[in-house]
């Protein structure tokens, strides 16, 4: 029994030594054996005032009956700045780029699904992808990082993000999120 198993796996595992994609290293040959864990900080900055916003209502909240859940339903889409301080000034580490979804009826519950893109020194180009939930109103939130690209390959981990300010009439805010992640 154990014995037909191998044999039966053995080609697949042959053949999947034997076809790297073309024009890339191939991952099987590739030094991923071990792991280390990163530690990032940075801001993300989700703009709805002035001329240049960084964020647009895609799906508007929907008609519902019990009108204490009104956000509930709402998509908005991002292309936000992340920087490395809470000025909006501050150096321009990468982009997150995605969405939020109001996805509770009983708070400001949202469902993230964005990749952090960075544009600077070594990890320029490299993606870390986070989807989880996020309810805004506690002071620390935690979310997976599902997965990531270029020197993230492999990337796993999750981020704490914590609102820096909020601005209750433009809904201008500026989130502090810690990455912890490993990658090889
Ligand atoms: C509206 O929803 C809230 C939160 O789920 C609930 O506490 C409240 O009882 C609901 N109101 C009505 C009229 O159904
Ligand atoms: C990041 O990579 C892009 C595309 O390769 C390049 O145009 C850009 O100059 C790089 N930026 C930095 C800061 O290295």
């Amino acid at each position: 029994m154990t014995e037909n198993f191998i044999c039966l796996l053995l080609p697949l595992l042959v053949i999947s030594q034997t076809f790297p994609a073309a024009g890339e290293p191939d991952p099987m040959k590739y030094p991923y054996r071990i792991e280390k864990l990163s530690h990032f900080r940075f801001y993300w900055h989700n703009i709805f005032s002035g001329p240049n916003p960084t964020v647009v209502n895609i799906v508007p909240p929907l008609e519902h009956k019990n009108k204490t859940t009104w956000l509930f339903g709402k998509v908005d889409m991002i292309d936000d700045p992340l920087t490395e301080t809470p000025e909006a000034g501050s150096r321009l580490l990468g982009r997150a780029q995605g969405l939020y979804a109001m996805a509770s009826q009983e708070e400001i519950g949202m469902l993230m699904a964005m990749d952090f893109v960075f544009s600077t020194g070594k990890y320029n180009g490299s993606t870390l992808t986070i989807l989880g939930r996020n309810p805004a109103l506690e002071k620390v939130r935690e979310m997976p990082v599902i997965g990531g690209s270029g020197l993230f390959r492999f990337a796993r981990g999750y981020v704490k993000a914590s609102t820096y300010s909020y601005d209750i009439k433009t809904g201008d805010a500026v989130v502090e999120y810690n990455v912890y992640v490993l990658h090889f």
